[in-house]
């Protein structure tokens, strides 16, 4: 069987950086109860106009160009959203346009915060079973556009962005080495947006009664994600027969500071081997794990031959872990 790596990233956030103490001045809150709570200090908001396939275009590039490969030769585009550019087509197939990938197949899938792993998961197994070669998944979300700013419990938590991989066939000893992915739907109201699907379509009433901004039951939320989180990584290493100290990196989704930091004790593992910057961008759903990857390879926090662990949870609820040997 085919093994499957990770053979380049790339990053994007946009320019507009919206600070705690501006939101001080929009809802009742506090940059010290913000950061306490969640750890984030300021967030990014796309621009006016700029839509989730215009940041994906700009992760997308960078990660084209770092792999050394031409859009042309990818055979796949795998898209991670749950606030695409429209209901349809897919923010996939926008991107394939603006990218000139005409070799690809593309389209999007939504499991929130968990959508990179989920599709790493897609894309390894596609290159495993030799069916596509070159796949490019991108996480992005704007999920500004869905965050209702009257709503002091959870227009602090969210900002844009955008990550992307190039997943091809490794011919050496660095590979994706497992994915796990997980939901149970019978949570499925803990975090979503009522209005704007077949369910409740638009409406002059959906609208004033502001359904089409997203709702969440943080506290419960929160409960689940450091029971699932902590359980994953343990199940995904153990599987592989690695302990959590073999781990260089633990790269968990951005969230909730107090959420990476129980996983981290939970698991042994020193802050140092946990890629935190929730503080620069709040939680910026499928985009966190590709941005914070960008970051890590970036600045020469992940080095060849290193073990690390992708881990994220989100609404669904889904959750999911992805091992990597890099
Ligand atoms: N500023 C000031 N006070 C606030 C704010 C705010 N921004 N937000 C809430 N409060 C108040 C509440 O009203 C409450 O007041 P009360 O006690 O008088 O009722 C108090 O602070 C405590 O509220 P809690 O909700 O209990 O606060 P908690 O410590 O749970 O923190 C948070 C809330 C940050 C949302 C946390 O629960 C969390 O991070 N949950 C998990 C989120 C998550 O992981 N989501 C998954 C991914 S999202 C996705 O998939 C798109």
């Amino acid at each position: 069987m085919n093994k499957a790596k990770i053979i380049s990233t790339g990053s994007y956030v946009p320019e507009n950086i919206v600070t705690n103490r501006q939101l001080e001045k929009k809802v009742d809150t506090s940059d010290e109860w913000i950061f306490e709570r969640t750890g984030i200090r300021e967030r990014r908001i796309a621009l006016k106009g700029q839509a989730a396939s215009d940041l994906a275009y700009e992760a997308s590039k960078s990660a084209v160009k770092k792999a050394g490969i031409k859009a042309k030769d990818l055979d796949m585009i795998i898209v991670a959203t749950v606030t695409g550019d429209m209901q349809f087509p897919s923010t996939a197939c926008i991107l394939q346009d603006r990218l000139g990938a005409s070799n690809a197949a593309a389209f999007d899938i939504g499991a929130a915060c968990s959508g990179f792993i989920y599709g790493l998961s897609i894309a390894e197994n596609f290159i495993k079973s030799g069916a596509r070669e070159k796949i490019l998944l991108v996480g992005v979300e704007a999920l500004s556009r869905y965050t209702d700013w009257e709503d002091r419990t959870t227009c602090v938590l969210f900002g844009d962005g955008a990550g992307a991989a190039i997943i091809g066939l490794s011919t050496d000893d660095s590979c994706i080495i497992a994915t796990d992915i997980q939901s149970d739907g019978s949570m499925w109201d803990y975090i979503h947006v009522p209005a704007g699907g077949s369910r409740k379509p638009c409406s002059k009433e959906t609208v004033d009664k502001r359904l089409h901004f997203i709702r969440m039951k943080g506290n419960e939320t929160f409960k689940v994600a450091v029971k699932t989180l902590e359980s994953i990584a343990l199940e995904t290493l153990e599987k592989n027969k690695l302990k959590p100290s073999q781990l260089s990196l633990l790269i968990p989704h951005q969230a909730n500071l107090r959420i990476i930091q129980a996983t981290a004790k939970r698991l042994g593992l020193p802050m140092e081997k946990v890629m935190i910057n929730i503080e620069k961008y709040g939680n910026t759903s499928a985009a966190s794990i590709p941005i914070a990857l960008d970051e890590a390879v970036n600045t020469g926090r992940v080095r060849s031959g290193d073990y690390i662990l992708l881990e994220a949870f989100g609404a669904g609820l889904t959750w999911g872990s992805a091992l990597i040997k890099w």
